[in-house]
Parts: C-alpha cells; structure tokens; sequence
C-alpha cells in the first residue's frame, strides 16, 4: 500500500511528501541545501549541533529540521537573515577551541568543518581566550585522535555502537572539556575505522597513513574490495603508482556499503605496492634447482613447451587447471577455457573452502542483497560468523535487528558476537547443524534432531513459527558448516514453507572469498576434481598442474609434499606462497589494484575492479597470463588484450551473465544481479534421505563451545595479503598498550616473529 502523501510548503513551494518523512531529508531532495554536521541518516538521532535550524510557520523558535517529521500543512524556511545569522553563532562556537591548523591536518582538503567555513565566508572569529590544548596520541596502532578538532557530533560513537555493535569509543569529560576517547586509553576493538570515516573533521584520523599525502594529491579510483564475499565498493587513493589509502566516502562512492568498510578493506591495502611482490618470472631449470629470473617470453615458451610435452606423453586428463575465488571473473574464465579448449582436461577446480553447488542447483528464492538484508523482517543464520568473515552483512543484520525492528534467529554451536542482537539464540552442538536444517523443512523429524543439537524441541518450534509468521521479508543465510545436503536443503527451504501473501523468502550464503560466487558461476568448481583431490592425484593421474592463486593453507595440511610430486608445476601469484615453493615456474600476476575485471558477491552482485595503478614490476593481469600460454600452445583466445573482451565473451557463455556489459555495470549505486536460475519445487527425496543419515549418526549432543570469541580472531589473522600491513602483526599479537600513546606504537613495539608464522599457517589464505 502507497504511504499517505500530505503537502507542505518549502520556501514558497508546495510538495506532495509522504506523511511521517525527516523535514532534512525532504529539504535536501527537494534541492535545498540544509547544513548539518551531527545528523547521519540511518542512524540514530543526535541533534547536538543546531547547524540544521529551520523556520517553520507558527512554531516560537528556530527548529532543527533533522528532528522534525512533516505534517500536513507544514510551512517551512529555510533561507533568512535569522537561519543565517544563528548557523553562522553555531560554527563560531564550534571554533571556539578548534585549532587553526588546517594546513597540516590530513582531513584539510576534505573536511566538512573547513568546507562549511570556506562556503560562508567572511567568518569571524571574536574568542580572544586560550583555547584547550590536548596532544596528538594514538587511541590504537591504526586509530590516530586529535582531540582538539572535535565538534562533539557523536557520529563516530553511533556508528561504533550502530554498525559496529562494539561501543568502544564515547565522549567523556564535561562541557568545554568533552573529549572523544575509549575506556583505558586503548581501543581494543575490531579496528573498522568507520569512526574515523564518519568523522567530518580531522579528529580521527587513520595512523596508516597519516602525514603521508595530501587528499587533492590523490587520484581516486572507484574498485571493489578484494578480501570477503560481501563486495563492498571503495575508492583507492594512489600517488605516483602507489595506493596511498582506502576509503569508502560517499563523496566519492555510493555503493551497498555507503561509508562502510572493515579493517581489512580499509587498512590491508599496503601489499599492493610491497617490495616482497614477485618482480620477474622465474624458471626452475631443473628439479631441485634453484628458480632464476627469466624473460616474460622465455618463461610463456617454456611453460606451453612443457604442457605439450606431459600432454603428449600422458594425455590431456594429466593435466590440471586451478583457479581462486580471489580471482576476477575474467581470470577464471580464462583459466576455464585454457582447461577445456587448449588442454582439453576435465580436471580443473578452484581453490575454494566449500562448494555453493548444491546451493545454486536447488536455489528457491532470489539471492538476497544487503538492502534487503537491512529492511528484512526475520533473519535466520545458521553456522558462519559474518561479524568477523564478512562484516558488511553482519553490520547489515546488526542495524536491521537495531534500527528496523528485525528478528534474528541464530543457530550456531559457537555463541558468536551477534548473539547479543538476536531475538532467539540456538546454541548448538559443534557440528549439528544439519540437524537443525532437517528439523525446519521436517517438523516431525525435529525431536530427534533436537537431542542431536542439544536444544528444547520447543526452541526449534519457535524458530520455525517466527519464519512462518513474518509478515515482510525472510532472509535465511548459512556459513559454510552446513554439508552438501543441507545446502540443498536449506536452498529449497522456500518451497518448504510455501506461499504466504505478505511473505517473501530470499536467500543469502555466506562463502569466504571476495569471488567465491563468481567462480562458482563460471564454471570452475565443477570440474572432475576437488582441490583436494587434485593435491592427493599429484605424481599419479595428474602430472602437470597450472595455478593461479595459492592452494589454502587447510589444502596443504597434511599433503605439503604433494605440490613436488608433479613433473611440472606452474604458479600465477603476487608473492611467494607455499605453493610456489615447489613451482618449476612461478609468474608474477597484479594485483586487484592494478587489473581491470569484475568480483561477484554474496548478493550475487557483479561488481567492477578497476585499475588504480600500473602493473607492479614485471607482473601482468592473470587472464592475460593465461591467454599468452594459450597462444604460446597454439589457440588464440582473440581477447585483445582487454579484459572487456573477456566479460563480453562471459556474457555471450555463461548463463547468469548474459547481455551484460561493462558499461552496465559502470554506477556502483545502481549495482547489477547476475540472473541465478530459480529452482522450482524439486523431488528432494534423496538429499532428504542422506540428511537424515548423517543426523541419526551425529551422537547425541555432548559438550558445547563455550565463550565468545575475542573480537578480530579471525579478522586479524595474518594471511599473505594481511600480513603485509605492519600494524597487523601487532593486532594479531594482541593489541598490546604501548609505553607511551603520543608515539606510534610500530616503533614501540616489537612482535615475536615466531608468532608471526604461527598465526600465517592458521589464517584462512587472504
Ligand atoms: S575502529 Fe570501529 S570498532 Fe573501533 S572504535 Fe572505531 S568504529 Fe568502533
Ligand atoms: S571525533 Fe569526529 S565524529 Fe567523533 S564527535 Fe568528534 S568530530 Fe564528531
Ligand atoms: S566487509 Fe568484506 S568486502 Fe567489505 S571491506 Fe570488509 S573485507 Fe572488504
Ligand atoms: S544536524 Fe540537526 S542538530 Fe545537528
């Protein structure tokens, strides 16, 4: 049903608007500007900066419009000699203690405070007293705080508690004296840095890159991120060929994650330009050798000499094909059709924590953006931790649950930090969750699956009777505990319910990688072999191995001798990995930073990457790696050395992409779903009949994982890419309180470097 529209009236213009909007809001798409500094839309209301001031017919004083909802009738002022005059008493205030230092503060260039100054003009400034003096210091190895340039508007302290669910950050003081700051004078947080985004002055302020480059300096690149499956949108700040910082202000992008980013999009961009990036190819001549520097056409010849010669003596199928989900589109496509059309081997994968598979084959509803997460009705999550492995959608479930009134359901046998929002918490039997997959599409099964999760039949009656009743959207999400059965299961869950009028299903997984729904669509998860079957074939059935990527840490354990069991190894990545280790040829590709292309999130979302700098030292886009050797083995992949050649021949090949183009996918705040095949009711008698199976094996539940896990246990973790940003290494250390906070902690401390390779062996691979 259409909301009710009523009139009002904006300096002599008549508007129909919907009855109960923001007066702020309206003002502002209605064309008139309105400056504000505390209000922040979609959070709560602050109000403390009066900058907002409006006249509005029969009401005493001036009002503050971000406070105000229209009514019928409402005449409104937002231009006088009397608005002006109290906005311009507000900023003199604000100033009253702000320091002049614009010339050296790094937000000089881009801060609001300044900006709204610049625009009036002519401001004076008549305080005459000393104003209050506090010195720089560190609030943690990445939060920088200038306390003084404060303007006390508490969007940083909303959007820690909002978005972030942490509260780490809040006023204390009083009056003139009030400073933002933390409990204990360190922030021991999940580092997002979304304060310092939302901060319109230079009071937080990133320590990563702090004094390093003037905003205007920087050529600003609009990319998407290239660490979760969440996609969020960022613009790459880069000087000279390096990328100086990561941001996501709107200023710049408006995508699904507006000015969200978590630490890893924001500060674990330093890797791009780090002096460890293999520089050359590199040749191992001979087993046991050593790899020496070769010439990009030394090392293409040799590779396709080699392939040719395990193809000719063992056939095609003894040679595989591995892929990554952190890889574009267009690198695995490349990587797909190198399998299928130059080698002609059915044995290609991708390194890929779990399959969606079964997922996408019995997929019952629409995949389920982060705006429909936002404004959803009920959430039910089963397994995963978004909070810590994709942190936009688990801000998304946080603000839904907060500012929209959602109910969660969370049934995980880890009693992860959402939790504390959820309407009804499940805590489950490590290992069980199938049996709560089962309970839901089979309610007579749910007693037995009860004891088996170790929860009241009655909770699991209450989770079910919460889907069935919602009246707007369900949006049912899963972490990769769930095995192949259950995903189909659970994909098919709509159906299971069935039609509801007022209710709508739609469906969002919550895989590791930043192309993990990409390289599911393309193709290269379907091959004949797993990466782990690939790994155990090495030296048997498969003789020669082409990678692009690195196999997982999880892969290698307990098979780290198989990658030297090939005859012939070749491996595409940005740094030495341990899959290099043993590669009789090793390529330098570029880095997300440095390609063109496109990731495909957990909406399903095709997103672009775009070049911000050039390719570093010798390296070269991996699909344009691929397509050489190609060449070089005697079939031409006719890409023209443009990765919209490669999307352009994706988008004639694989079904979901069809009729896509660049150029449709050019605005990041009108972003394009990629067209996943819905499943209609399918016969699913036997994924049923494997599912109860392996509930009546789990035994009966035991003991459960106790304690929620510390904030960043797995964010901090140090992978190839993390590792590269110094001031993990001491958040993976703990965070520990350096001796003095005026002083950057990474000169303070130094972290054992045994502890360093220890957490690199456990990260996930980033
Ligand atoms: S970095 Fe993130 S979690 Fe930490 S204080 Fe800032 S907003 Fe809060
Ligand atoms: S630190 Fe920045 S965001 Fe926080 S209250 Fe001060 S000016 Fe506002
Ligand atoms: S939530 Fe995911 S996509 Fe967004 S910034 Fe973090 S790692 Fe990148
Ligand atoms: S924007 Fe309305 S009071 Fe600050």
């Amino acid at each position: 049903m259409a909301n009710e529209q009523i009139k009002v009236t904006i300096n002599a213009q008549e508007f129909e608007v919907e009855k109960g909007a923001r007066l702020i809001d309206v003002c502002r798409e209605k064309g008139f500007a309105i400056p504000s500094f505390c209000y922040y839309a979609d959070l709560a209301l602050q109000a403390s900066c009066r900058m907002c001031l409006v006249r509005i017919e029969k009401m005493p004083k001036l009002q503050t419009s971000c406070t105000i909802t229209c009514t019928d009738g409402m005449v409104v002022t937002t231009e006088s000699e009397e608005i002006e005059k109290a906005q311009r008493g507000m900023v003199e205030f604000l100033l009253a203690n702000h320091p002049l230092d614009c010339p050296v503060c790094d937000r000089g260039g881009e801060c609001e405070l300044q900006e709204m100054v610049f625009d009036w003009g002519g401001l004076e400034e008549r305080f005459t007293e000393r104003k209050n003096y506090t010195p720089e210091k560190f609030l943690s190895p990445i939060v920088a705080n200038d306390a003084q340039r404060c303007i006390l508007c508490k969007r940083c302290t909303r959007v820690c508690d909002e978005w972030m669910g942490e509260d780490a950050i809040e006023a204390g003081g009083r009056g003139a004296h009030t400073v933002i700051g933390t409990y204990g004078g360190w922030l021991n947080c999940s580092q997002c840095g979304n304060c310092i985004e939302v901060c319109p002055t230079g009071t937080l302020l990133d320590a990563t890159y702090r004094h390093q480059a003037r905003p205007w300096e920087l050529s600003n690149t609009t990319t998407t991120c290239t660490f979760c499956s969440d996609g969020c949108q960022l613009a790459l700040g880069s000087r000279a060929g390096e990328v100086m910082r990561s941001v996501a202000r709107d200023r710049y992008v408006n995508g699904i994650n507006g000015e969200f980013l978590c630490i890893k999009g924001r500060f674990a961009h330093p890797f791009v330009n780090h002096e460890e990036r293999l520089r050359t190819p590199l040749i191992r001549y001979k087993k046991g050798g050593r790899l020496v520097p070769a010439t990009w056409d030394e090392a293409i010849r040799h590779v396709a000499a080699k392939l040719r010669e395990v193809k000719a003596a063992h056939g095609p199928q003894s040679i595989g094909v591995v892929g990554s989900p952190r890889l574009t589109n267009e690198a695995n496509y490349a990587l797909w059709k190198f399998a299928r059309e130059v080698v002609g081997t059915d044995n290609y994968t991708a390194t890929e924590a779990f399959t969606l598979a079964p997922f996408f084959e019995n997929l019952g509803a629409p995949l389920a953006t982060h705006r429909d997460i936002r404004h959803a009705k009920t959430i039910l999550l089963i397994g995963g931790e978004p909070e810590e492995l994709q942190p936009l959608t688990g801000r998304q479930i946080r603000q839904a649950v907060r500012n929209g009134g959602a109910k969660l359901v969370i049934i995980n046998s880890v009693p992860i930090r959402l939790k504390e929002q959820a309407a009804l918490f499940l805590h489950v039997a490590p290992g069980s969750e199938d049996a709560a997959v089962l309970a839901l599409v089979a309610p007579g099964e749910a007693e037995g699956a009860a004891a088996k999760l170790g929860v009241a039949g009655e909770d699991l009656a209450r989770a079910s009777q919460m889907v069935s009743e919602t009246e707007g959207d369900v949006v049912l999400m899963f972490g990769g505990e769930l095995s192949a059965e259950a995903q189909a299961v659970l994909a098919q869950m709509p159906h299971a319910f069935g039609e509801r009028e007022g209710r709508r299903f739609l469906l969002h997984p919550l895989p590791l990688f930043n192309n993990s729904v990409g390289v599911h669509d393309l193709g290269l998860m379907s091959g004949a072999m797993n990466p782990l079957e690939v790994l155990d074939a090495a030296g048997d059935s498969l003789r020669a191995l082409y990678v692009a990527g690195s196999f997982l840490p999880a892969h290698l354990e307990g098979r780290a001798d198989a990658l030297a069991k090939f005859d012939f190894l070749v491996v595409q990545e940005l740094f030495h990995t341990a899959t290099t280790e043993h590669a009789d040829v090793v390529l330098p590709a570029a880095s997300f930073a440095e390609v063109d292309g496109t990731y495909t999130n957990n909406d399903g979302l095709v997103q672009r990457v775009r070049q911000s700098v050039p390719p570093v030292h010798q390296s070269k886009p991996d699909w344009g790696i691929t397509s050489q050797i190609a060449d070089a083995m005697g079939v031409a992949f006719n890409f023209q050395m443009s990765a919209s050649a490669v999307f352009r021949e994706i988008a004639e090949r694989v079904g979901p992409y069809e009729g896509l183009r660049y150029p449709l996918l050019k605005d990041e705040s009108e972003p394009v779903q990629a067209k996943h095949a819905l499943a209609g009711r399918r016969d699913l008698s036997g994924e049923m009949e494997a599912l109860r199976a392996s509930v009546r094996e789990m035994t009966e539940a035991g003991e459960k994982t106790e304690g929620t896990p510390p904030v960043g246990h797995e964010l901090f973790k140090l992978g190839t890419l993390t590792g590269k940003t110094p001031q993990f290494h001491l958040l993976a250390a703990g965070n520990p309180k350096p001796a003095s906070v005026l002083v950057s902690p990474l000169y303070q401390l130094t972290i054992d470097t045994g502890l360093q390779s220890r957490e690199a062996a456990t990260a996930t691979g980033d």
